[in-house]
Protein backbone atom coordinates (compact mmCIF):
# COMPACT_ATOMS: atom_id res chain seq x y z
CA UNK A 1 0.00 0.00 0.00
CA UNK A 2 3.04 2.11 0.16
CA UNK A 3 2.94 2.18 -3.35
CA UNK A 4 0.33 4.48 -3.80
CA UNK A 5 1.66 7.65 -2.66
CA UNK A 6 5.17 6.92 -4.25
CA UNK A 7 3.56 7.25 -7.31
CA UNK A 8 1.32 10.51 -6.90
CA UNK A 9 5.12 11.90 -5.76
CA UNK A 10 6.61 10.65 -8.94
CA UNK A 11 3.61 12.47 -11.32
CA UNK A 12 3.92 15.81 -9.06
CA UNK A 13 7.43 15.80 -9.54
CA UNK A 14 7.08 15.59 -13.16
CA UNK A 15 4.53 17.80 -13.20
CA UNK A 16 6.89 20.33 -11.79
CA UNK A 17 9.72 19.36 -14.19
CA UNK A 18 6.76 19.78 -16.65
CA UNK A 19 5.85 23.10 -16.00
CA UNK A 20 9.54 24.69 -16.13
CA UNK A 21 9.70 23.49 -19.92
CA UNK A 22 8.42 26.02 -22.96
CA UNK A 23 5.57 24.40 -24.59
CA UNK A 24 7.43 23.91 -27.70
CA UNK A 25 10.25 21.12 -26.05
CA UNK A 26 6.81 19.38 -24.71
CA UNK A 27 6.14 18.98 -28.89
CA UNK A 28 9.54 17.39 -29.35
CA UNK A 29 11.13 20.10 -30.65
CA UNK A 30 14.42 21.29 -30.10
CA UNK A 31 14.16 24.88 -28.16
CA UNK A 32 14.04 27.70 -30.39
CA UNK A 33 16.20 30.67 -29.98
CA UNK A 34 14.19 33.56 -28.60
CA UNK A 35 15.08 36.88 -28.52
CA UNK A 36 14.88 38.48 -25.03
CA UNK A 37 12.47 41.26 -23.83
CA UNK A 38 13.30 44.81 -23.57
CA UNK A 39 13.83 45.63 -19.61
CA UNK A 40 13.96 43.29 -16.64
CA UNK A 41 10.68 41.79 -16.49
CA UNK A 42 7.79 40.91 -18.36
CA UNK A 43 3.95 41.48 -17.57
CA UNK A 44 3.56 38.42 -15.73
CA UNK A 45 6.84 35.52 -14.77
CA UNK A 46 8.20 34.52 -17.31
CA UNK A 47 6.84 30.93 -17.38
CA UNK A 48 3.44 31.90 -16.36
CA UNK A 49 3.83 34.02 -20.07
CA UNK A 50 5.64 31.03 -21.76
CA UNK A 51 2.09 29.18 -20.71
CA UNK A 52 -0.58 31.39 -20.49
CA UNK A 53 0.26 34.73 -22.93
CA UNK A 54 -2.39 33.81 -25.71
CA UNK A 55 -4.87 33.48 -22.59
CA UNK A 56 -3.47 37.17 -21.35
CA UNK A 57 -3.87 38.81 -24.74
CA UNK A 58 -6.63 37.56 -26.26
CA UNK A 59 -8.90 38.26 -23.00
CA UNK A 60 -7.60 41.44 -22.90
CA UNK A 61 -8.65 41.62 -26.51
CA UNK A 62 -12.27 41.28 -25.40
CA UNK A 63 -12.36 43.35 -23.01
CA UNK A 64 -11.13 46.19 -25.25
CA UNK A 65 -13.79 45.68 -28.04
CA UNK A 66 -16.71 44.30 -25.93
CA UNK A 67 -16.32 46.38 -22.90
CA UNK A 68 -14.37 49.22 -23.26
CA UNK A 69 -11.50 48.40 -20.69
CA UNK A 70 -8.66 49.95 -21.76
CA UNK A 71 -5.38 49.53 -20.35
CA UNK A 72 -1.66 49.00 -21.54
CA UNK A 73 -0.79 45.80 -19.79
CA UNK A 74 -1.99 43.33 -21.87
CA UNK A 75 -2.11 45.37 -25.11
CA UNK A 76 -0.76 43.71 -27.72
CA UNK A 77 0.92 46.94 -29.08
CA UNK A 78 3.04 46.75 -25.87
CA UNK A 79 4.20 42.97 -26.45
CA UNK A 80 5.73 44.43 -29.65
CA UNK A 81 7.42 47.32 -28.42
CA UNK A 82 9.52 45.55 -25.75
CA UNK A 83 9.61 42.68 -27.49
CA UNK A 84 10.90 43.62 -31.04
CA UNK A 85 13.88 45.90 -31.69
CA UNK A 86 13.12 48.58 -34.30
CA UNK A 87 16.20 48.62 -36.72
CA UNK A 88 17.47 51.83 -37.45
CA UNK A 89 17.89 50.95 -41.39
CA UNK A 90 14.16 49.77 -42.37
CA UNK A 91 15.08 47.52 -44.87
CA UNK A 92 16.45 45.02 -41.77
CA UNK A 93 13.84 45.27 -40.08
CA UNK A 94 12.82 41.95 -38.27
CA UNK A 95 9.37 40.86 -39.37
CA UNK A 96 6.95 38.09 -38.01
CA UNK A 97 7.53 36.29 -41.21
CA UNK A 98 11.20 35.59 -39.86
CA UNK A 99 11.92 32.42 -37.37
CA UNK A 100 13.81 35.76 -35.88
CA UNK A 101 10.71 37.53 -34.70
CA UNK A 102 10.01 36.70 -31.24
CA UNK A 103 6.50 35.91 -31.94
CA UNK A 104 7.84 33.65 -34.73
CA UNK A 105 10.67 31.77 -32.97
CA UNK A 106 8.44 29.66 -31.12
CA UNK A 107 5.19 29.36 -33.18
CA UNK A 108 7.79 28.54 -36.33
CA UNK A 109 8.41 25.45 -34.32
CA UNK A 110 5.20 24.59 -32.47
CA UNK A 111 3.76 25.12 -35.94
CA UNK A 112 1.47 27.69 -34.46
CA UNK A 113 -0.21 30.16 -37.02
CA UNK A 114 -2.06 33.42 -35.44
CA UNK A 115 -3.39 36.02 -38.00
CA UNK A 116 -3.24 38.48 -35.60
CA UNK A 117 -0.08 40.87 -37.63
CA UNK A 118 -2.48 40.83 -41.01
CA UNK A 119 -4.27 43.68 -38.84
CA UNK A 120 -1.66 44.98 -35.83
CA UNK A 121 1.74 46.27 -37.21
CA UNK A 122 4.71 43.95 -35.99
CA UNK A 123 6.98 46.26 -35.58
CA UNK A 124 6.75 48.83 -33.07
CA UNK A 125 4.63 52.02 -33.46
CA UNK A 126 5.03 55.51 -32.48
CA UNK A 127 1.55 56.73 -32.82
CA UNK A 128 0.57 60.15 -30.83
CA UNK A 129 -2.87 58.59 -29.74
CA UNK A 130 -2.30 55.17 -27.73
CA UNK A 131 -4.11 52.24 -30.32
CA UNK A 132 -6.07 50.98 -27.92
CA UNK A 133 -8.02 54.32 -27.60
CA UNK A 134 -9.54 53.23 -31.09
CA UNK A 135 -12.59 51.03 -30.69
CA UNK A 136 -14.30 49.04 -33.16
CA UNK A 137 -17.29 46.74 -32.85
CA UNK A 138 -16.58 43.97 -34.34
CA UNK A 139 -12.97 42.19 -34.13
CA UNK A 140 -11.33 40.11 -36.37
CA UNK A 141 -14.40 40.17 -39.37
CA UNK A 142 -13.59 43.56 -38.71
CA UNK A 143 -11.73 45.32 -41.90
CA UNK A 144 -8.71 46.89 -41.08
CA UNK A 145 -8.66 50.26 -40.18
CA UNK A 146 -6.70 52.86 -40.65
CA UNK A 147 -5.19 53.56 -37.30
CA UNK A 148 -3.29 56.62 -38.76
CA UNK A 149 -6.15 58.16 -39.77
CA UNK A 150 -8.46 56.86 -37.11
CA UNK A 151 -6.01 58.25 -34.55
CA UNK A 152 -5.20 61.81 -36.40
CA UNK A 153 -9.49 62.35 -35.97
CA UNK A 154 -9.57 61.29 -32.16
CA UNK A 155 -6.94 63.47 -31.54
CA UNK A 156 -9.01 66.34 -33.48
CA UNK A 157 -11.92 65.65 -31.60
CA UNK A 158 -9.94 66.06 -28.74
CA UNK A 159 -11.44 62.31 -27.66
CA UNK A 160 -9.10 59.44 -26.45
CA UNK A 161 -7.94 60.89 -23.27
CA UNK A 162 -7.91 57.98 -20.32
C1 LIG B 1 -9.06 41.87 -39.29
C2 LIG B 1 -8.12 42.67 -38.54
C3 LIG B 1 -7.66 42.11 -37.17
C4 LIG B 1 -7.14 40.85 -36.90
C5 LIG B 1 -6.91 39.70 -37.85
C6 LIG B 1 -6.80 40.86 -35.49
N1 LIG B 1 -7.12 42.08 -34.94
FE1 LIG B 1 -6.90 42.63 -32.96
N2 LIG B 1 -7.76 44.42 -33.35
C7 LIG B 1 -8.12 44.87 -34.60
C8 LIG B 1 -8.61 46.25 -34.48
C9 LIG B 1 -9.08 47.12 -35.63
C10 LIG B 1 -8.52 46.57 -33.11
C11 LIG B 1 -8.92 47.89 -32.44
C12 LIG B 1 -7.80 48.89 -32.68
C13 LIG B 1 -6.67 48.59 -31.82
O1 LIG B 1 -6.82 48.69 -30.61
O2 LIG B 1 -5.56 48.24 -32.35
C14 LIG B 1 -7.98 45.41 -32.42
C15 LIG B 1 -7.71 45.34 -31.06
C16 LIG B 1 -7.01 44.32 -30.44
C17 LIG B 1 -6.58 44.32 -29.05
C18 LIG B 1 -6.81 45.42 -28.04
C19 LIG B 1 -5.81 46.56 -28.29
C20 LIG B 1 -4.37 46.20 -28.00
O3 LIG B 1 -3.45 46.67 -28.71
O4 LIG B 1 -4.12 45.45 -27.05
C21 LIG B 1 -5.89 43.15 -28.84
C22 LIG B 1 -5.24 42.67 -27.56
C23 LIG B 1 -5.94 42.41 -30.09
N3 LIG B 1 -6.62 43.14 -31.03
C24 LIG B 1 -5.37 41.19 -30.26
C25 LIG B 1 -5.41 40.44 -31.42
C26 LIG B 1 -4.84 39.11 -31.55
C27 LIG B 1 -4.11 38.36 -30.44
C28 LIG B 1 -5.09 38.71 -32.82
C29 LIG B 1 -4.73 37.39 -33.46
C30 LIG B 1 -5.20 36.19 -32.78
C31 LIG B 1 -5.81 39.80 -33.50
N4 LIG B 1 -5.98 40.83 -32.61
C32 LIG B 1 -6.23 39.79 -34.83
C33 LIG B 1 -8.07 44.18 -35.78
C34 LIG B 1 -7.64 42.87 -35.92
C1 LIG C 1 8.20 45.84 -20.29
C2 LIG C 1 8.62 44.99 -21.38
C3 LIG C 1 7.74 43.79 -21.72
C4 LIG C 1 6.40 43.80 -22.09
C5 LIG C 1 5.44 44.98 -22.18
C6 LIG C 1 6.06 42.44 -22.42
N1 LIG C 1 7.14 41.63 -22.22
FE1 LIG C 1 7.19 39.59 -22.45
N2 LIG C 1 9.02 39.52 -21.61
C7 LIG C 1 9.81 40.62 -21.28
C8 LIG C 1 11.04 40.15 -20.65
C9 LIG C 1 12.19 41.02 -20.13
C10 LIG C 1 10.94 38.72 -20.62
C11 LIG C 1 11.91 37.74 -19.98
C12 LIG C 1 12.88 37.16 -20.91
C13 LIG C 1 13.71 36.15 -20.18
O1 LIG C 1 13.35 35.77 -19.05
O2 LIG C 1 14.68 35.71 -20.74
C14 LIG C 1 9.67 38.36 -21.25
C15 LIG C 1 9.24 37.05 -21.46
C16 LIG C 1 8.15 36.69 -22.26
C17 LIG C 1 7.82 35.36 -22.73
C18 LIG C 1 8.61 34.09 -22.45
C19 LIG C 1 9.80 34.05 -23.40
C20 LIG C 1 10.70 32.88 -23.15
O3 LIG C 1 11.93 33.10 -23.16
O4 LIG C 1 10.21 31.78 -22.97
C21 LIG C 1 6.69 35.45 -23.50
C22 LIG C 1 5.97 34.33 -24.24
C23 LIG C 1 6.29 36.85 -23.50
N3 LIG C 1 7.20 37.57 -22.75
C24 LIG C 1 5.20 37.35 -24.17
C25 LIG C 1 4.72 38.65 -24.01
C26 LIG C 1 3.42 39.09 -24.47
C27 LIG C 1 2.44 38.25 -25.26
C28 LIG C 1 3.29 40.40 -24.09
C29 LIG C 1 2.10 41.33 -24.27
C30 LIG C 1 0.89 40.90 -23.58
C31 LIG C 1 4.53 40.77 -23.41
N4 LIG C 1 5.36 39.68 -23.37
C32 LIG C 1 4.80 42.03 -22.89
C33 LIG C 1 9.47 41.95 -21.46
C34 LIG C 1 8.20 42.41 -21.78
C1 LIG D 1 7.85 30.77 -25.62
C2 LIG D 1 7.34 30.49 -26.95
C3 LIG D 1 6.33 31.50 -27.53
C4 LIG D 1 6.50 32.84 -27.76
C5 LIG D 1 7.75 33.66 -27.54
C6 LIG D 1 5.23 33.34 -28.28
N1 LIG D 1 4.32 32.31 -28.36
FE1 LIG D 1 2.35 32.49 -28.83
N2 LIG D 1 2.11 30.48 -28.60
C7 LIG D 1 3.11 29.58 -28.26
C8 LIG D 1 2.56 28.23 -28.27
C9 LIG D 1 3.34 26.96 -27.96
C10 LIG D 1 1.19 28.36 -28.64
C11 LIG D 1 0.15 27.24 -28.80
C12 LIG D 1 -0.38 26.93 -27.44
C13 LIG D 1 -1.58 26.03 -27.48
O1 LIG D 1 -2.08 25.73 -28.55
O2 LIG D 1 -2.02 25.70 -26.36
C14 LIG D 1 0.95 29.78 -28.83
C15 LIG D 1 -0.30 30.31 -29.15
C16 LIG D 1 -0.55 31.67 -29.36
C17 LIG D 1 -1.85 32.22 -29.66
C18 LIG D 1 -3.14 31.44 -29.80
C19 LIG D 1 -3.26 30.89 -31.20
C20 LIG D 1 -4.56 30.16 -31.39
O3 LIG D 1 -4.99 30.08 -32.55
O4 LIG D 1 -5.11 29.67 -30.41
C21 LIG D 1 -1.70 33.57 -29.80
C22 LIG D 1 -2.77 34.60 -30.12
C23 LIG D 1 -0.29 33.85 -29.59
N3 LIG D 1 0.37 32.68 -29.30
C24 LIG D 1 0.26 35.11 -29.67
C25 LIG D 1 1.60 35.40 -29.50
C26 LIG D 1 2.19 36.70 -29.71
C27 LIG D 1 1.43 37.92 -30.16
C28 LIG D 1 3.52 36.57 -29.43
C29 LIG D 1 4.57 37.66 -29.50
C30 LIG D 1 4.29 38.89 -28.74
C31 LIG D 1 3.77 35.19 -29.03
N4 LIG D 1 2.58 34.50 -29.10
C32 LIG D 1 4.99 34.67 -28.63
C33 LIG D 1 4.41 29.89 -27.92
C34 LIG D 1 4.96 31.16 -27.93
Amino acid sequence: MARFPALIRRAAALAAVLALLPAPVLADAPRPEIPRGKGDKCVEPTEVMRRDHMKFILRHRDETMHRGIRTKKYSLAECINCHVPKAEDPARQVHVSSPKHFCSSCHTYAAVTVDCFECHSDVPQETGVAKEDLVVPVHGSAPALDLEQEAARMAQAGGGAE
